[in-house]
């Protein structure tokens, strides 16, 4: 009998509004995944403590990282707050520098933004933290959306050049799972 393997994989939006277009981007790639493999956006990043070097990881932070270890890869959509990664969500990526909980994992890399720009300098400063977290990556794994406004309605990405775009990084994804 063949036993399908099935996949799992996380969402971490980098805007905790509640209508965030980030996280629209992100269910909008949950929908898009083939229908063996699983999606979770996760939620809690709000409550995840400021982090500090020797401080015991506390149910926000564990929560955090046993929804990564039980993820094959993670797909992060930020905005740019300041030319940068919102706090919250860099504060989160530095609880797991110690415990390794990204080394190896493969990774999607989105910003989106109502500007033309697409958020360029968050992704690219995110990509080096992922760099630095020890993610699998590779060319593909990274994604701007610029004007992001025009490209939603009802609470899905409509714009069609964007949601291929979308299919292409769940398939490098899942590429880089299967390699
Ligand atoms: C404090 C603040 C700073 C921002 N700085 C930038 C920026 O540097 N670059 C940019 O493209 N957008 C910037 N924006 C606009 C955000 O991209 C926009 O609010 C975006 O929709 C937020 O994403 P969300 O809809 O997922 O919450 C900023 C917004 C805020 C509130």
């Amino acid at each position: 009998m063949l036993v399908m393997k099935r996949i799992h994989i996380l969402g971490i939006s980098g805007s905790l509004r509640a209508d965030s277009t980030n996280t629209i981007i992100l269910k909008t790639l949950g929908s898009l995944l083939p229908s063996d493999t699983t999606f979770e956006i996760f939620e809690g990043l709000g409550e995840i403590e400021h982090f500090s070097p020797g401080l015991v990881d506390t149910e926000a932070v564990i929560r955090f990282k046993t929804a990564i270890n039980q993820a094959n890869a993670v797909v992060i959509c930020t905005p740019e707050y300041a030319f940068g990664v919102p706090g919250t969500l860099k504060n989160a990526l530095d609880w797991t520098v110690g415990s390794g909980d990204l080394n190896d994992k493969p990774v999607s890399a989105i910003s989106a933004s109502p500007l033309n720009s697409g958020g360029n300098n968050a992704l690219a400063s995110l990509l080096l933290t992922l760099t630095a977290l020890g993610t699998q990556k590779n060319e593909a794994s990274a994604l701007s959306i610029p004007n992001v406004k025009g490209k939603i309605a009802d609470g899905r990405v409509t714009d069609a050049h964007t949601l291929n775009e979308l299919s292409v990084q769940c398939a490098n994804l899942l590429g880089l799972i299967e390699a």
